[in-house]
């Protein structure tokens, strides 16, 4: 690929924020990233995918497109600290300005997280605060709710908190497993994220005393009501 190939497969140009994602496996999070970002106008660029485990498909999807993918294994690493600063530095040397986590299977340390703070976002497949942590499409089964969903938040050393940026919803139905649950919840993540980062990336979402304020019309009107009312008539 040429180097001008490059740029445009990456989304790489000028006055794009320079986004770090990162990784633990599939990277269906940072593809759905990645594309957005080949349009001309989006405010950010794919410049590094790192991943902690060297198997992730991501990477190899990611080295296909002309993006800088790398494996920071952390079984190499004897300590959370050490493996961090390995992530620090590898961020550093690609002069990451924004870090976006998509599927990153891995606890870090209050103190990268803290150098992080405000630059750093995540993406969890419920609608926070409900359900942080795993399994959450069995957990919202079990509790019968008829809308589920995904957050995108700025990331906070407590895991899956911190101010929400974006938060898509779907409805639950009768005979959904935690599968046929998650596929639903996967196509909206898909959606919110390169949005959110969007929203980040261009200063529109903005950290305002521990909550995000977006300054970009929201469609007061837009809801989604399940069972479907209209449907069910
Ligand atoms: C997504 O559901 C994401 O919300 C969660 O882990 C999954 C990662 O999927 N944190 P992918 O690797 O982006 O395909």
């Amino acid at each position: 690929m040429t180097s001008g190939a490059a740029a445009a497969a990456t989304g790489a140009g000028k006055g794009r924020r320079r986004v770090g994602v990162l990784i633990s496996g599939r990277g269906s999070n940072m593809m759905a990233l990645a594309e957005a970002a080949r349009a001309p106008d989006y405010p950010a660029e794919i410049a590094l995918v790192l991943s902690n485990r060297p198997d992730a498909a991501g990477l190899g999807w990611a080295r296909a497109q002309g993006i800088p993918a790398q494996a920071i294994d952390h079984k190499a690493y004897a300590t959370r600290e050490a493996f961090d600063a390995a992530l620090d530095t590898a961020l550093a040397e690609a002069r990451i300005e924004l870090v976006a986590c998509a599927g990153f299977m891995r606890l870090m340390t209050a103190a990268f997280v803290t150098r992080w703070a405000g630059r750093m976002i995540n993406i969890h497949p419920s609608l926070l605060p409900l359900y942080p942590g795993l399994h959450t499409y069995a957990r919202a089964l079990a509790d019968g709710v008829r809308i589920a969903g995904c957050t995108v938040h700025f990331v906070v050393p407590e895991t899956d908190a911190g101010p929400i940026i974006a938060q898509g919803a779907v409805p639950v139905l009768d005979g959904d497993t935690p599968d046929t649950l998650a596929d639903r919840i996967l196509a909206v993540e898909h959606q919110i994220y390169p949005h959110a980062l969007a929203l980040v990336a261009s200063g529109a979402a903005r950290l305002d005393g521990g909550r995000v304020t977006i300054a970009v019309p929201i469609n007061h009107s837009s809801r989604l009501i399940s069972p479907d009312p209209v449907a069910s008539r």
